[in-house]
């Protein structure tokens, strides 16, 4: 049989973080060990029933069973539109400002397709989700990476980025609540870099997926178009994944400046056929009835980040106290790399840890924990690694 070499821009490319790791995790399960998967920010609760019954009556209907529209079902954008205004007071026009997603990261990864040319210059705040740098090389950008720190509480230094940078940067990807280090930014923060970005011409990414999980009411994070002026510069990209549990659904959504929505359906145009409307139908009712819901799914994530900050603070392990996110970004034991340390908790007790440095540099000696297991396996799981 011929192999077939892999075209450039895939030859250098890692293997995607969360497949190298459930592949480490399945060698590991063969040897019979009980794996604990604190790996992949996949919730483990099941999405609502009434969103599934949704589906479920949807599917049925013969008008769903033909090509979707492109740009997504009005009554979905509609949808969004509506949990804007009620969620964040931000007003979109769902026939232009609003477009439905595969899922947050498709319209992330094809972002770049519809404003990179080859050697213009993309900004990205790091550690990041391994998705806008790859897919921004892919088009032939380059990337200069902004590090998040304990220092600058994981905030970009938008002061370090030279002028002469800010004029090449067609955009900048920033992403709150982060992922991984699971911290937020203040308004403050988002007023001045639309300030720049409006200044400079530069293009807004926010990756806002886990805006609905957090931990009090006084820390509920901000839509970037919450800030006057942002839709001038900025497109967001949404999801229903973390919020409602639907992570397998692949539904998001993209928000913002017209011509970058626009942009991105034209991309979007040429390589997918929209998204099966059935499953845009649950979607409006999860975004019209599933705040109780997400409501309780915050308390379980808080509960069992309590439980395993407790848990890390008794074995001598030091991390932030995260408002929001799934996640819990912490330091790995003195004298090892993120790397060493995660692949001997995996190996020797089967618990599935995320290495700071997959997500870029600035994570080498961090390991990022996912609250995606209920509260007796977090300290099944920390005693295990206190047994170490
Ligand atoms: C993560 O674990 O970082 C996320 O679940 C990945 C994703 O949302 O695609």
């Amino acid at each position: 049989m011929r192999t077939f070499p892999l075209a450039k821009r895939l030859q250098a490319l890692p293997p995607y973080l969360f497949a190298a790791i459930d592949k480490a995790k399945e060698e590991v399960r063969a040897q019979g060990k009980d794996i604990i998967s604190l790996g992949i920010g996949d919730p483990d609760l099941p999405t609502p029933e009434f969103i599934v019954e949704a589906l479920c009556a949807a599917a049925r209907k013969p008008e769903h069973h033909q090509y979707p529209s492109y740009i997504g079902m009005l009554a979905f954008r509609q949808a969004v539109a509506d949990w804007y205004k009620t969620r964040f007071g931000v007003d979109l026009d769902p026939a232009t400002e609003v477009m439905t997603l595969i899922g947050s990261k498709e319209g992330i990864a094809h972002f770049p397709l519809a404003f990179i040319d080859p050697g213009d210059l993309a900004l990205v705040a790091t550690p990041n989700y391994p998705v806008y740098p790859v897919t921004t090389a892919f088009v032939g950008g380059e990337v200069k990476y902004l590090p998040l720190t304990d220092e600058n509480d994981f905030l970009p230094d938008l002061d370090s980025v030279s002028e002469a940078e800010w004029k090449r940067a067609k955009l900048i990807y920033v992403n709150y609540p982060n992922n991984p280090t699971a911290a937020s930014a203040p308004r403050g923060f988002y007023e001045k870099l639309v300030a720049i970005a409006r200044e400079y011409d530069v293009i807004v990414v926010h990756d806002a997926a886990y805006t609905e999980v957090y931990f009090d009411p006084a820390d509920k994070p901000l839509s970037i178009l919450e800030i006057p002026g942002a839709k001038d510069v900025a497109i967001e990209f949404h999801s229903l994944s973390k919020t409602y549990n639907m992570t397998g659904w692949r539904i998001g959504m993209a928000v913002g400046n017209p011509s970058l929505v626009a942009g991105l359906g034209k991309v979007k145009e040429n390589v997918d056929s929209g998204l099966f409307q059935a499953i845009q139908e649950a979607g409006i009712a999860a975004l019209q009835n599933g705040e109780p819901y997400a409501a309780k799914f915050r308390e379980v994530y808080k509960e069992r980040r309590d439980v395993m900050l407790k848990c890390l603070g008794d074995i001598g392990i030091s991390c932030r106290v995260p408002k929001a996110s799934l996640y819990i970004w912490a330091k790995v034991p003195h004298g090892q790399t993120s790397q060493e340390f995660v692949t001997k908790v995996l190996r020797q007790t089967g618990v599935v840890l995320t290495p700071g440095n997959g997500f870029g540099t600035p994570g080498e000696g961090y390991f990022r924990i996912s609250l995606t297991v209920n509260t007796d396996r977090l300290k099944e799981a920390a005693s295990r690694i206190s047994s170490l």
